[in-house]
């Protein structure tokens, strides 16, 4: 009997079809035994004959079977001895070694999710065509090292524009995410600095990638204007990762007071400051809190952005711009790297951000997110009430709530939770030290719908 699962995310006819094969391989289903028609298995497993069919199908095309008219499927003779062992991937052992595959949550609040209705994919594809239309002839060769001028110049005047950041398209590099951009920064750093601060808690990335190129890391602790300056300036980092105008996790916006004192410490000691302005554009009361850079353009802070909060995560397009201090040093270093970014992908996005579609974009997902973030806090309210602190409330894709008379762990909740189809990270991952005091939840809710966050967060309530 076979077992078809359709929480598998192998296709169901993929998983018959493997089955039937690993059969015939092994010699349990014999040469010329006859398959069940199509109508019968598929009766047999409550699955559709397209399912049965398709697996038969591709059997048939690659041989595992013949027909013979009017009379079905039947088993073809295979040489035992020559034949390929029938090779599940627990038989490769690729368990070992294979990540589990991500569990699929009713609920899923992991806080990097996006509307899953709201990638402009039409405008996506006509960009795409544009820009192959326009410049095939350029896909003969390798792209600009750096990034596409033509999307150089698009993220130039869109920074200027709506995030103060006052730069040259020849500062701004092209990357794939995050992690690419800081090992670029890592690389050019680390002649002359060892000890990166990072803040904590913060996001775990660049204390990886840091940690990854032998820097020492320097958590610094987060209040409700941002990294701890005193902290910072006691200890003896000469490089600090930050995320002033939308911190993460917590969603504190750092005061132009605490800006000034972080760029004087920058000044003053020849320290670069790494500013992620990851989300900034999805400000849900006021105006976007204008860039670190904006203020200080002449100084040590390196820029890093994203398309992967409006646009799509799953594109792998995001920039950094560097300070004219680090020009020289990265062409020497980078000079003869190519981009890690398809020229196809850039161009349609240099094509998206000249036609406006980036910028009415922003201005709808502002709109779609506003929306699911005022469920949220409501059904925090109204399922909570004083039993949650809600905080980093009015911008970004998630809140972050603190329990202060939960009995439960947070461990406990994670599991209870998965027990429900709730999907939660682990908030004490974005502690340097992996703990967390207070049990500390984070709500991601770009990814799911209205109707989702309120039985989401009314389930949430009951587990706590
Ligand atoms: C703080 C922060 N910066 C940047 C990113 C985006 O990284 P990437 O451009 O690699 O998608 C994320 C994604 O979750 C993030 O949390």
């Amino acid at each position: 009997m076979f077992i078809l699962s359709s929480s598998d995310t192998v296709p169901l006819y993929k998983q018959l079809y493997n089955q039937i094969r690993d059969l015939i391989l092994s010699g349990k289903l014999p040469a010329d035994s006859k398959l069940p028609s199509v109508r019968h298995l598929a009766n047999e497993l409550s699955a559709s004959c397209n399912t049965v069919d398709g697996a038969y199908q591709e059997l048939y095309a690659e041989g595992y079977i013949y027909s013979r008219p009017r009379s079905g499927y039947f088993v073809s003779a295979l040489d035992q001895e020559m034949a390929p062992h029938a090779t599940t991937s627990a038989k490769l052992g690729r368990n070992d070694f294979l990540p589990p595959p991500p569990a699929r949550f009713a609920y899923n609040f992991h806080p990097a999710r996006l509307d899953q209705e709201s990638f402009p994919a039409a405008l996506w594809r006509k960009c795409l065509i544009e820009g192959l239309r326009g410049n095939s002839k350029e896909l003969s060769h390798y792209g600009d090292l750096q990034g596409d001028w033509r999307l150089r110049c698009s993220i130039q005047s869109y920074l200027e524009k709506s995030r103060g950041v006052m730069c040259d398209p020849e500062q701004i590099v092209v990357s794939s995410g995050l992690h690419q951009g800081l090992e670029i920064v890592a690389q050019l750093l680390k002649d002359d600095h060892s000890v990166v601060g990072v803040e904590d808690p913060g996001y775990h990335l660049p204390r990886a990638v840091f940690e990854n190129h032998a820097y020492t890391i320097r958590p610094v602790p987060v209040g409700q204007s941002g990294i701890e300056l005193n902290q910072l300036k006691a200890g003896d980092a000469t490089i600090v990762y930050v995320t002033p105008s939308h911190q993460l996790p917590l969603g504190y916006v750092m005061p132009v007071a605490n800006r000034l004192a972080l760029l004087e410490w920058a000044e003053s000691g020849g320290n670069f400051i790494i500013e992620d302005d990851y989300d900034s554009e999805l400000r849900y009361q006021g105006n976007p809190i204008p860039s670190l850079q904006g203020i200080r353009p002449t100084g040590n802070i390196i820029y890093s952005g994203t398309f992967s909060k409006i646009l799509s995560p799953a594109l792998r397009l995001s920039y950094l711009v560097l300070p004219y201090s680090l020009l020289g040093a990265y062409r020497q270093r980078y000079g003869s790297y190519n981009c890690s970014v398809s020229l196809v992908e850039q161009r349609a996005m240099a094509c998206f951000m000249e036609q406006g579609h980036w910028e009415r974009h922003i201005r709808r997902m502002r709109t779609v997110y506003k929306k699911k973030h005022d469920i949220l806090l409501r059904c925090v309210e109204a399922s909570f009430g004083k039993r949650a602190v809600v905080i980093g409330q009015g911008a970004g894709l998630h809140v972050v709530i603190r329990l202060h008379v939960t009995p439960l762990s947070e461990a406990e909740i994670i599991a209870k939770g998965r027990q429900k189809g709730i999907g939660l990270v682990r908030f004490s991952d974005f502690h340097a030290t992996g703990n967390c005091e207070n049990v500390t939840l984070m709500l991601g809710f770009g990814g799911l719908t209205g109707n989702e966050i309120e039985q989401g967060i009314t389930l949430l309530s009951q587990i706590c």
